[in-house]
Formats: structure tokens, sequence, C-alpha cells
């Protein structure tokens, strides 16, 4: 029996591919600070919980494939807030914002078709891609420029007649960047030149920093019909494990193809949604303070990590990442490592390797993903944990 090639293709995520050394370690006792993944440590609204309770239907049915009204109803009075606005058959909720970029690579890539993205970028867009039979063609960023964008003209040295649109993560994973009106712009018009669509994905929108702008490619009024926002509540009200986001898009013919895709799955859990469509009513000092929060942590992650010898970061001005150059020929051997042959006061730490946030082979390899999505003292032991480890590993 044979397998797809689409499936042997694929890769496991760079974010959890070491969970096995991680679990020996703690099976051994170690305790593993987990800075590999976004899963943020801050509570969920109460309003989520209650949204729970408030369920009182004695039948848990399908819901339209596109979503309950009051959710999207709900998204859409919330996405008015940062002046983007849908009507309701713009809209569709999906199975997080995973399934969000998937239908929308799904919907513009035939087999064979490409997606230019700025690398390094969240590893799973690879295989978003690769299971629409799709590629991402890697437009390379650099840690130096604090990753933003390349000129218009190196972008559209990666256009080829295969290419079918731009996908953007805005705040970015694993960078941290947030992208100008002005990238948005450049981005907008390669869009409108070469008839291409950019996916923008905005999963960690209201998590930007030091007053920097928030510029959505939902803010590019001439070219609406070409942008696909994804959005999700993952991020935003700490509620990863509900699986709610959203695709919309202007273009309301497109939006009506990715309704096949949307009644394909049938729903969206049902009563997920209900709950999700209650945290409209979550004060709006949450998102102030989780926001704060992350400042903090970023503060203290950045000051930390740049303040070990030879290792080299860029500081994040959104999201909850944050990618470093260590002083390492290999990132991911140093990983492992950690995991199985060190700890320091009885504790190691796990990130995720940056050679799988790049395309482009060799790139990344010397880098790391940390996420400082949780508490303060977790990334001050961290810090000091990989100190002493790179101290110990360099000298070998
Ligand atoms: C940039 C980016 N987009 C999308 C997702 C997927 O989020 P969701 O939980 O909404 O599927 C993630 C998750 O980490 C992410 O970092």
């Amino acid at each position: 029996m044979n397998f797809s090639n689409r499936i042997l293709d694929m890769d496991y995520s760079p974010i959890r591919k070491l969970a096995p050394y991680a679990k020996e370690a703690e099976n051994k006792g170690v305790k593993v600070y987990h800075l590999n993944i976004g899963q943020p440590d801050v509570k969920t609204p109460d309003t989520f919980f209650q949204g729970v309770t408030d369920f009182k239907e004695e039948i848990i049915k399908y819901s339209d494939s596109q979503g309950i009204d009051k959710l999207i109803e709900s998204f859409i009075q919330s996405l008015a807030d940062s002046n983007i606005y849908f009507d309701k058959d713009e809209l569709m909720i999906t199975h997080g914002g995973s399934e969000a970029i998937q239908f929308a690579i799904m919907a513009t890539c035939d087999p064979g078709d490409e997606v230019i993205s700025p690398e390094p970028f969240y590893s799973n867009y690879s295989s978003f891609a690769k299971v629409a039979g799709a590629h991402i063609v890697p437009v390379e960023t650099k840690i130096e420029n604090d990753f933003h964008l390349p000129s218009k003209e190196e972008i559209e040295a990666k256009i080829t007649d295969r290419t079918r649109c731009i996908l953007i993560s805005n705040p970015c994973n694993p960078t941290g960047t947030v992208y100008s009106y002005e990238e948005l712009k450049m981005l907008g018009e390669i869009a409108k030149e070469h008839d291409l669509f950019i996916i923008s994905d905005e999963v960690y929108r209201q998590f930007i920093f030091d007053n920097v702008p928030y510029n959505s490619c939902m803010h590019l009024t001439d070219i609406l019909d070409r942008i696909i926002l994804v959005d999700s509540i993952s991020k935003h009200y700490s509620a990863c494990g509900a699986r709610i986001g959203l695709v919309a898009s202007k273009n309301k013919e497109l939006m009506h193809q990715i309704l096949k895709l949307c009644q394909a799955r049938l729903c969206v859990s049902t009563i997920e949604q209900y709950a999700a469509s209650n945290l409209i009513n979550t004060m709006n000092s949450y998102i102030t303070e989780v926001k704060m929060q992350y400042k903090k942590r970023r503060d203290i992650m950045y000051n930390g990590l740049s303040s070990i010898p030879n290792v080299i970061c860029s500081k994040p001005k959104g999201a909850f990442y944050m990618l470093a150059k260590l002083p390492v020929d290999d990132a991911e051997t140093f990983a492992k490592w950690l995991l199985t042959d060190f700890s320091y006061n009885g504790a190691t730490v796990m990130f995720a390797p940056g050679s799988g946030f790049y395309a482009t082979e060799g790139l990344g390899k010397n880098e790391a993903r940390f996420s400082y999505c949780t508490n303060v003292e977790d990334i001050q032991n961290s810090i000091v944990i990989l100190e002493k480890a790179l101290e110990e590993y360099c000298a070998k």
C-alpha cells in the first residue's frame, strides 16, 4: 500500500517535532519551559464560558455552514472598530484561522500553483499550500532589517505565471514584524499589476506595541476585491482550543466559491460558536490588559536574550514571538541537546528551531523562535538557563 506523494511531501511542525524529547525530559523529572509554542497562559474571558452556559438547546444541531448569524454579526461589529467593514455574505466562520488560510489557498490555487510569502513565515503555511497541491515561494527578509519586506523588484522577481497569491501574517509569526502602510500598499500594487490575491493573516492584530500603527490589508481600499482576511479568536481571547476563526473578503464571488468548502465540512462546532459570539460582551480592558502583559514579557525576553553574548535579536513590534540568531551552527541540534543532555537547577528550555520557518534550504539554521506568551518568571528562568546552556554548548 502506498501513501500519497502529497502527504509524504509534508513536514512535521517545527514547533512540535521536538515534543517527544521534551516528554522524555519531563518523565525524568526535568522541568521544561515550553517557549516553543504560542499557547498563552492568559485566562480566557468569562464571557466565553457564560456563552457555553447560556447554550440551552436540547439538540446540538449542525449550524449553517457559513456560521451562526450571531457570531458573524459580532465579528462584523468588532472588525468595524478597526475600520474594516464587511456585509454578512462576505464573512464565514472557520475552524480557527488555520482552516481559513487553508480555504483561501484552496479557492485560489490549483495543483502546481505558487503562493508568495515573506520568509521566515508561520511554518504551517507550507502544509496548507501542499494540501492544495500548491507551494510557497519565499521572499527572503532579514533580521538586520527587522524582517521588513524587500523592494518591490525583489518580490516581483519571484512572480511566475503560476503565482496566484501573496500570503502574509501581520503582525508576523515568527518575527513579530508589523508591516507599515507603505509596505502593504506596495503589496497591493504588486497584486493589482500581476492579478493576484493577498491572503492577510491578522490573527495577532490586537497585539501591537510601542505605538506602532496597525494597518490592515483591508485598508487598501482600491483593491478590496483581491484581499482575503483571516482572523481568529485563538490569540486575541486566549481561546486556541475553541477553534473559531473567520475568512472574509469583499469579493463576493470568491466567498461564494469558499462556501462550497464550508458546506463540504458541514459546519464549525455549534456550542463553541455560541460561546464565541458572547465574546463581544468582553470588557475592552481585557485586551488592553493582555496587551500590556505581552509588552512587558516582550521587553523581558528581548532584554534578556540580547544580553547573552553573541545572540542577535530583532525587537518584535507585535504578536508574541521573537526570532533570534544563536552562536551555534545548528539550532535544531542545540534544541535537542537542551532536552536530552542539559538541565540547570532541574530545568531546561524548549524552543522552535528557526529553519522550520524558512522554505529556502539552509536559511534559519542558526536561528530560534521563542514564544513569550508565558509568565514573566518562566521567561526570566528560561533566559538564565539559555545563557548557561549556550556557555556550556559553545565551549564543547
Ligand atoms: C500566523 C498564524 N496564523 C494562523 C494561526 C492558526 O491559528 P488558529 O488557532 O486560529 O487556527 C497561527 C497559530 O499559531 C499563527 O501563528
